[in-house]
């Protein structure tokens, strides 16, 4: 790793001890990847509130100054955690306030991550508490360098946005925020960044449900690689390639894909693989949607549904009134719980547009922070969920050991309001 003069003097305690073992932390990440050098970044969105047992031990022996060093610098000293040096936000973490006696998550767990939004907040961390930061107002420009976390968000920046970041960690966006710096490599390099294989449509996709159901099987086919789509694909909306990607990245490791067209580095199939051959599609099919449908309802066994989920990752104003409407003059089946993840800034917008109170009406819930997924919350009993993320039905049987039901929204709801699960592949 070859470092400037002013990265060397970060390094040697020029800007103080925190950023020095930010430095420290980037050079041996840097040096573990093979990388020549760091770049520059103005965006990072990383996790620095997220509460934990391990955090609240951290913070009990040296306060959130302690934490921040063993967690996000990788650092035993005690430091001062000076500002962020460039803009740097909070993504999802756990479940705020509002939800004490709402949603079965720990008090003390609320209450260290209140403490925690006070410490950071004070440095320069905007908390926007989402999965989806490109939601409410942070949208990296094309061909920016960021440093962010969250598989959802990363390859919706690098697709859609065009931004350049890797699929970040808890220490290496920790020490971005302090430096402004991070290891040069993968998807910051033009080299990374051209299609490695190609997907050819043979089955028309066009909603929320089939969006989700390509991007599963675009992951599975592709690893952690570089697909371009091409084929029998309407024009996706923000919504619908948020559910594609979020998709690709779960089933897989995909972190960017084009769509030649409309992704913004690949106006033609040619300029997705630059230097690159065009390889030989791979075919998405009836049947390759038939079996990814099949996969991603294999672990629902039960129709009686308990708890139905909506907004992973977090949900859009769009998504919120969609909902809303498939509600209204309806109401939930005693003993099924339905909630909405949202960014809490568009919660705003949803309570002010009557949304929330039709929802809340309907006897759901519209919550802001985090997700079951990340929280592991449920609500209590449930054995069975239904959803119409394909993110969620992939890992919530995994990590809680529920059945899974996934399909499109009005499924959802239908089983929200009979409590049966009555979808089916159409
Ligand atoms: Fe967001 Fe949770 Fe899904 S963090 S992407 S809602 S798993």
């Amino acid at each position: 790793m070859r470092l400037t003069d002013e990265e060397k003097a970060m390094r040697d305690g020029a800007e103080g001890p925190a950023v020095a073992a930010a430095m420290n932390l980037l050079e041996r990440y840097g040096a573990a990847l093979d990388c020549e050098r760091l770049c520059d970044v103005r965006n990072v969105a990383g996790t620095m509130t997220q509460p934990s047992p391990v955090k609240a031990r951290l913070v009990g022996e040296g306060g959130w100054n302690k934490a921040f060093a063993v967690i996000n610098l990788d650092c035993d000293d005690d430091v001062e955690i000076p500002d962020m040096r460039v803009p740097t936000c909070q993504l999802q973490h756990g479940f705020g306030a509002d939800a004490s006696g709402v949603v079965p998550y720990p008090a003390q767990m609320i209450e260290l991550q209140g403490d925690a939004e006070a410490f950071y907040g004070r440095r320069g961390v905007s908390i926007l508490a989402t999965c989806t930061p490109y939601q409410v107002g942070n949208i990296p420009v094309r061909g920016e360098h960021c440093a962010w976390m969250e598989s959802s968000a990363v390859i919706y920046a690098n697709s859609v946005l065009g931004a350049r970041t890797n699929c970040e960690g808890i220490a290496s966006t920790g020490a971005a925020s302090l430096t402004g710096k991070i290891p040069c490599w993968g998807n910051h390099l033009d080299q990374g960044r051209y299609g490695t294989h190609l997907i050819d449509v043979r089955t028309r996709v066009e909603t929320f449900f089939d969006w989700g159901m390509l991007g599963y099987f675009v992951g599975g086919a592709v690893g952690e690689e570089r697909p371009a789509v091409v084929g029998d694909i309407g024009r996706p909306d923000l919504v619908e390639l948020k559910h594609f990607g979020a998709a690709a990245a779960t089933s897989g490791g995909v972190e960017l894909y084009h769509i030649p067209g409309i992704t913004p580095e690949a106006p033609t199939v040619e300029a997705a693989f630059g230097p690159v051959p065009v390889p030989e599609a791979i075919g998405y099919r009836p049947e390759q949607r038939r079996a990814v449908y099949a996969d991603l309802n294999s672990q629902g066994t039960s129709a009686d549904v308990d708890f139905v989920l909506l907004g992973c990752p977090h949900a859009s104003v769009e998504q919120i009134w969609q909902a809303a409407r498939a509600l209204e003059g309806r109401r939930l089946s005693p003993g099924t719980e339905l909630w909405i993840m949202v960014p809490r800034a568009l919660k705003d917008v949803a309570d002010r547009s009557g949304y929330t109170e039709i929802i809340e009406r309907a006897g759901g819930k519209v919550l802001g922070d985090s997700c079951p997924a990340m929280s592991r919350a449920v609500p209590p009993g449930t054995r069975v969920f239904a959803t119409d993320s394909a993110k969620q039905a992939h890992y919530l049987p995994a990590i809680l050991g529920i059945e899974a039901w996934f399909g499109t929204l009005d499924d959802c709801i239908d089983a929200a309001v009979t409590g049966r699960w009555r979808g089916g592949l159409r």
